[in-house]
């Protein structure tokens, strides 16, 4: 009884207050003043809280975002949300203030650290600055593909998304092909720009917080990427060779936690389109430079083009 009522006061203490704007600040932010996080947090009775992220899956979309939230979620020091929050990139949710934000998040056990995965972030522009407002000691996860791959992974979700809705089917070449050349319009393409996103990032966040996850390499053999993730986090090595087995039906890695198997939803692996060979060779080429733009910023490369 005593500890419930304690677990009560605790809980009614630290119910995060709605952020007010302090007098220095001339336009109404949802967000408290730099350096105060204002929100220590929900405790709740049974010990869990919901507080703001450690981690942060930053993107990019179609990069493999679900798959890295997935896999790190093996590890019993990690809490992911569920859903993806679209906290720094919506208006309408950053409106409603961090104590929103917060309890957006999963309910974590002492010790454990919460994570987030919102892959639209990492091509937002006012993110990073927001994110860094509320936690500059953020860990970033930010999961790449081959950029060309990218683009048809995201065309092919584009594409499903419309068909739902009774649209119009729009060939690839359609959208890639303007006058003969790349579609420099295409907003996919845009994002796998990644250099321009990351320089982005880099004015905000140093490159020690974040770590570049290799979505191609996690596709072929997630284990070892998994494993830089965890000594990224500092993480004790929990996840292990036997969490991952290759489902040939699915044709990816699916996991398997504590004698239970399951495959990620049938959304995440779809076949994508067959591309002319010339635009496929137009598009590797068209990426070659800015891709060498990102390994200068990040200091390594991929195997892209
Ligand atoms: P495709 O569906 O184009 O193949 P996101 O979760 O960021 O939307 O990324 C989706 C992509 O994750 C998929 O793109 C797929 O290639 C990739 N992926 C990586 N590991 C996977 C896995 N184990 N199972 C299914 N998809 C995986």
């Amino acid at each position: 009884m005593a500890a419930f009522l304690f677990g009560l006061l605790l809980f009614a203490m630290q119910s995060p207050p709605i952020p007010s704007t302090p007098a220095a600040y001339s336009s109404p932010s949802p967000l408290p003043p730099p350096g105060d996080n204002g929100s220590a947090g929900v405790v709740h009775p049974n010990g869990t809280v919901q507080r703001l992220p450690d981690i942060v899956i930053i993107g990019v979309r179609k990069g493999g975002t679900r798959a890295l939230i997935e896999m790190l979620s093996l590890h019993s020091a990690v809490a992911a949300a569920q859903n993806e929050v679209h906290f720094f990139d919506w208006e309408s949710h950053f409106q409603k203030g961090l104590p929103w934000y917060v309890r957006q998040m999963p309910y974590a056990l002492p010790g454990q650290l919460t994570v987030e995965k919102t892959p639209a972030y990492f091509t937002a522009g006012k993110v990073p600055g927001r994110l860094h407002r509320v936690n500059p000691d953020a860990k970033l996860l930010l999961i790449l593909r081959d950029p060309t791959e990218r683009v048809l992974s995201d065309y092919t979700q584009v594409s499903y998304n419309r068909l739902l809705k009774h649209k119009r089917h729009r060939p690839i070449e359609e959208v890639l092909v303007k006058d003969g050349e790349v579609n420099l319009d295409y907003k996919a393409l845009n994002r796998s720009l990644y250099h321009v996103h990351m320089q982005n990032w880099l004015r905000y966040f140093p490159l020690g917080s974040v770590h570049v996850v290799d979505g191609d390499a996690l596709i072929r053999d997630p284990f070892p990427e998994v494993q830089r993730v965890e000594r990224f986090l500092r993480l004790p090595p929990q996840i292990d060779a036997s969490n991952f087995y290759f489902n040939r039906t699915k044709g990816f890695y699916c996991l398997r936690d504590r004698g239970r198997e399951r495959c990620l939803h049938d959304s995440k692996g779809r076949a994508h389109p067959r591309v002319a060979p010339d635009i496929l060779h137009k598009l590797y080429r068209f990426f070659h430079e800015p891709n060498r733009k990102f390994f200068e910023l990040v200091g390594r490369t991929f195997d892209w083009n």
